[in-house]
């Protein structure tokens, strides 16, 4: 490497990283209120984990049921949640979120109809009533297109391609960012007064997941490194239905809303077996025999099916009948929803569905029972903000959607990811801005932090030893797969944290052959770091809840214990240290815990 590298510099009010739903929502906001805005994403625009998100964006707009509001939304988050949510931001998103789904609308969205015209919704698990607006089962794909074209004609500067490295600061305050060009390997700085992250999650440190190769935790490392707190990282969500066969495409999602349209889960046996895994906390409300359940599909009865149970109580309950030697072929479970729905019925709702299992299994979903089984989906905690504004404990820094900790608690329930993402990235962009705003002139960025942070992303050309960077990741996918997966042991927990401290070790021995224009060997030696530090941030706050909640099972502390009920698992790093304290939730309003207790 040359004494001083040369790069390309670009300056803004605000950058927004990553374009999924957030940031996409984000610098539409941020560039409306008159900043000057750019948004950076690691992919083409338009490619983003948001599209997993298929079934639907949850919000009360009580199109099908009038009973539905806010309030109950609130309550089915919190309750999903296992109430280690952010009450105000559940309180936010229960709130904004139909006016943002009628935004969309507005913007260009084309969601499917009820008879009279209105936007169509549908079940999902732990929503009390149908409550997903949807586009069959493409929505988190019309939601992308729709921001998409709306950011595009505001003008907004893409830089597409481009990964950043290293969030910079002056004092405390961010005040701009460090990276490359994936296609060219050129160096990147970006100058601004108002940093957004918005890079979604870290699915790629499992071996078998949904999310795609960008997913690789780069948005929590950054806000880690400049600083940031993390809040309860062990409550990972392993969505109770990826694909299982054939095996290259084990973990693909398989929306929920197969289940919401009237799916059942089976065993080898033909057993619905949900039936035997209704959780103290949801008996009563849910129907418990097979009667009752198919009623509950013809609007005959309140008592939801246990296969719209919350996705923890489902995914754990997969995972207990395939260990029990009652899974299906090839690992999973049975999901069949071809018993109850017409061929064109299946077609119609769920048109991926029936595409995906035809072309890469050869399955007829409209004739023959799906393979399903649990696959990582999403991350619910996150990096901690402030609820109204989104901001980080760190001046200048925001983050909205996935990347943030808090809505969801130890488990989020389904569709709301979506309305996560428009509701918080709204507010990250207008808050973003109005601190760009009230900022007098651009931060001064330090010539010899900018010189530092491209010496270390280049690092891997200079370095000696022969460590092979597929090699790590393949390693640490085992890692994390079948140490912190979705049952844990103490014993397991300390055995992944000492490999992932020699997979630090063995990155410091990776050297990258070639050029820099497009070489993956080097992009996946960075993203690596990225995947080691939130891999143990991970570990560290499953090792220190010693309880099970929401996607955090532990085998040796079978319970939810109600003194960790009511604390966050906090992680920063100082010094390049972590440390995790328990930190208490703030109390909740007494008019929103009436809310818990009201049967609706
Ligand atoms: O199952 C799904 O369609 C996924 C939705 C979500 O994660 O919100």
């Amino acid at each position: 490497m040359a004494a001083n590298e040369t790069h390309e510099t670009h300056e803004y009010d605000v950058i927004v990283i990553g374009a999924g739903g957030a940031g996409l929502r984000a610098a539409i906001e941020a560039s409306a209120a008159g900043v000057k805005t750019a948004l950076i994403c690691k992919s083409l625009l338009g490619k983003a984990h948001t599209v997993m998100a298929e079934g639907g964006i949850a919000a009360a707009m009580g199109n099908v049921w009038k009973e539905d509001n806010w309030q109950v939304h609130f309550r089915d988050t919190m309750r999903g949640g296992k109430m280690l949510n952010n009450w105000r931001m559940a309180q936010l998103h229960a709130m904004e979120s139909p006016d943002r789904v009628l935004e969309l609308e507005e913007w260009g969205a084309l969601f499917d109809r009820t008879k009279d015209g209105l936007i169509s919704q549908r079940d999902f698990g732990g929503h009390r009533y149908a409550r997903l607006a949807h586009v069959g089962d493409r929505t988190g794909l019309e939601l992308i297109r729709t921001l998409q074209q709306h950011a595009v004609h505001k003008g907004l500067d893409v830089h597409m391609e481009c990964n950043v490295q290293r969030l910079l600061k002056d004092g405390d305050r961010v005040c701009g960012a460090v990276g490359y060009l994936r296609p060219s390997g050129k160096l990147v700085v970006f100058r601004a007064k108002a940093v957004i992250l918005a890079t979604g999650s870290v699915g790629k440190a499992w071996k078998f997941t949904s999310n795609s190769w960008e997913s690789t935790g780069d948005g929590i490392t950054l806000g880690l490194d400049a600083g940031a707190e993390l809040i309860d990282m062990e409550c990972i969500q392993f969505h109770p239905t990826g694909m299982v066969w054939p095996t290259s495409v084990r973990g693909i999602l398989v929306t929920e809303g197969v289940r919401g349209d009237g799916g059942t889960l089976k065993n080898s046996e033909g057993a619905r077996f949900m039936f035997n895994y209704i959780p103290e906390y949801f008996k009563g409300e849910t129907a418990d025999n097979e009667k009752e359940a198919d009623a509950w599909y013809e609007d005959k009865t309140n008592r939801r099916t246990p296969d719209l149970l919350p996705r923890d109580e489902v995914a754990r309950a997969i995972n207990a009948e395939v260990k029990a030697g009652r899974g299906s072929p090839h690992g999973g479970v049975f999901l069949d929803i071809c018993t109850r729905r017409s061929a064109d019925y299946i077609r119609k709702r769920l048109p991926s569905m029936y595409h995906q299992f035809k072309e890469l299994a050869d399955v007829d979903i409209t004739k023959e029972p799906m393979e399903v089984g649990p696959t990582c989906h999403y991350l619910n905690g996150g990096i901690r903000v402030d609820a109204d504004t989104t901001a980080t404990c760190v001046p200048g820094l925001f983050a909205a959607g996935e990347v943030a900790g808090g809505l969801h608690g130890a488990n989020r329930l389904g569709g709301n990811s979506l309305s996560d993402l428009i509701v918080f990235g709204r507010r990250a962009g207008l808050h973003a801005a109005e601190y760009a705003k009230g900022l007098r002139g651009a931060a001064g960025v330090d010539a010899g932090q900018t010189q530092a942070s491209i010496r270390e992303l280049l690092s891997p050309f200079d370095r000696t030893g022969g460590e092979n960077p597929y090699a790590i990741h393949s390693d640490l996918q085992e890692c994390m797969q079948s140490l912190v997966g979705i049952i844990r042991t103490e014993g397991e927990l300390r055995k992944a944290l000492a490999e992932i401290a020699v997979f630090k070790q063995r990155l410091a021995r990776v050297k990258v052959a070639g050029g820099r224009d497009f070489n993956p060997a080097w992009h996946l030696a960075l993203d690596l770091y990225s995947m080691l530090s939130v891999s143990e941030a991970v570990t560290l706050g499953a090792i220190s809840r010693k309880e099970s909640r929401g996607g955090h099972t532990r085998d040796d502390y079978p319970m939810a214990d109600d003194r960790l009920g009511k604390v966050n698992m906090v992680i920063r790093k100082r010094s390049g240290e972590f440390s995790v304290t328990e930190e208490p939730i703030p109390e909740m309003p007494p008019e929103l815990k009436a809310l818990l207790q009201e049967k609706r």
